[in-house]
């Protein structure tokens, strides 16, 4: 192997896939490698075989459950925003035309022990039960204001500097309550903690903003896509893409040693003896344990059921939100159903994830309170993952290294973590101004 590659992308988790697609398009010579003899790596969908395999061991499943090929149990769940970044960059790269989506069926939160809808324009918070008569009349307000809101027309701005004014401040002109705040943070603007009541309100505007038209997309209840046949059809979707553009595929490459010269800078990746040479690294933190720390813990709980979650309009497909403050807690906790209804599972059965931040060292007690929202169960797999963030300079040592995925069941964290990685990469920012409607043609 003489020819020396731009990049070497080292797993093909769904992170590395969309940055090799975006890096093979922009004309670099990229070779991606996986030590598994499958796609996905911790972002892999499983079978029923496999499901058992990892968590059984030598059992194999019950007959009641049917066939093992129609499920598709993402090992990462996340749903898509319609007009989210993800989105954009599948739009961009024309990966749409290798994938099928539609919409989910609801955006629930958790609040005060109940199930509601996430109430995102002024008439859904006038019709909402979260709020009080008053109260749903100065919410209504606050989502006119941010509704019309306008960037570039200071006309919409009423006076504020929003890049100023805290999310604290905003949400103070308008005397809503700390009960409204919370599902507004958590579960419209999608922030996993309570940060940004001190930090400018542009961002939880634009956040809500982006809830808002993503939800207009469709009739449907949520303002969330997923590809039919589930998520693992995205990495090979960007696969075909790299290809498409010259990048070189390897998998079941045992080792990937990446190697360094004296200076302390990649010069390429080993396996089997045959040394591969490249300027960059593009991993996952499994790949280079030496330069990622460990910043915390998922705990999560995946279900087989034969229902919907309970208290969510019999939706077939559904994220609930729980925010930190409703359970007590500094994190909150995501549940994720999908069905048969996105080919994900035989007719009839339901896959549902319970997923946090583990804050004890018990997190499957942790999780009971999301558990106890999902009713009766066939099967339920309890397993916890180490989180790792890079520590590297990636400056000095070319490697760049993506951070292990979250627990939340949305793509936001993920897909900014691309785009950083991508920029550091390439130096300059990835245009996604594309026109969204070219999407509609792709989804179901
Ligand atoms: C925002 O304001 C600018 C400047 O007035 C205008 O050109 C643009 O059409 C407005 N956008 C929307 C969505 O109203
Ligand atoms: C429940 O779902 C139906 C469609 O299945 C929809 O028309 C209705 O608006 C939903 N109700 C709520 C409260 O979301």
């Amino acid at each position: 192997m003489d020819e020396e590659y731009d990049v070497i992308v080292l797993g093909t988790g769904l992170k590395e896939c969309i940055l090799s697609g975006l890096l093979s398009v922009d004309g670099l010579k990229v070779l991606h490698m996986d030590r598994n003899d499958y796609y996905g790596g911790e972002s892999a969908s499983l079978n029923l075989i496999q499901l058992w395999k990892r968590f059984r061991g030598a059992d194999t499943p019950p007959a009641s459950l049917g066939s093992s090929r129609d499920y598709n149990v993402d090992m990462i769940p996340k749903f898509m925003m319609a007009n989210g970044v993800l989105v954009r960059v599948l739009i961009h790269t024309d990966v749409t035309k290798y994938l099928s989506f539609k919409a989910v069926d609801g955006g629930f939160v958790y609040n005060k022990q109940k199930v509601h809808k996430v109430p995102a324009t002024d008439m859904e918070a006038l019709k909402s039960p979260l709020m009080g008569i008053f109260e749903k009349r100065r919410a209504r307000k606050f989502f006119i204001y941010v509704q019309d809101y306008n960037e570039s027309d200071p006309k919409t701005h009423e006076g504020l500097d929003l890049t100023r004014v805290t999310t604290k401040e905003l949400i103070a002109k308008y005397g809503l309550d700390d009960n409204t705040i919370d599902f507004i943070g958590h579960a419209l603007a999608l922030h996993r903690d309570d940060r940004y009541l001190n930090e400018p309100a542009i961002d939880t505007v634009k956040r809500m903003k982006l809830y808002a038209e993503s939800l207009a997309r469709f009739q449907g209840g949520s303002p969330y896509i997923y590809p039919l046949y589930g998520l693992g059809e995205l990495p090979q979707a960007f696969a075909r893409l790299s290809a498409v553009y010259g990048g070189t595929y390897m998998l079941n490459k045992p080792e990937c040693k990446v190697e360094f010269d004296d200076g302390g800078k990649v010069i390429g990746v080993t396996s089997e003896g045959e040394t591969a040479k490249c300027k960059k690294v593009v991993c996952d933190p499994s790949y280079l344990p030496g330069k990622v720390r460990k910043v915390g813990k998922v705990a999560r709980a995946i279900a087989i059921m034969s229902h919907p979650i309970p208290n969510t309009n019999d939706s077939h497909s559904v994220q609930v939100i729980l925010p930190q403050k409703q359970l007590g807690r500094k994190s909150d906790m995501y549940l994720f159903c999908c069905s048969y209804s996105h080919n994900v599972a035989p007719k009839g059965k339901f896959i549902a994830f319970v997923s946090t931040e583990a804050e004890t060292d018990n997190p499957q007690v942790e999780l009971k309170p999301g558990i106890d929202l999902l009713g009766p169960v066939d099967e339920i797999f309890f397993e916890n993952y180490d989180r790792y963030e890079p520590v590297n300079e990636p400056s000095l040592d070319n490697c760049f290294i993506s951070a292990s995925y979250d627990a939340t069941t949305h793509f936001e964290s993920t897909v900014t973590d691309v785009l950083n990685m991508y920029t550091m990469i390439t130096g300059k920012n990835l245009d996604l101004s594309v026109d969204l409607s070219a999407a509609s043609a792709a989804e179901e």
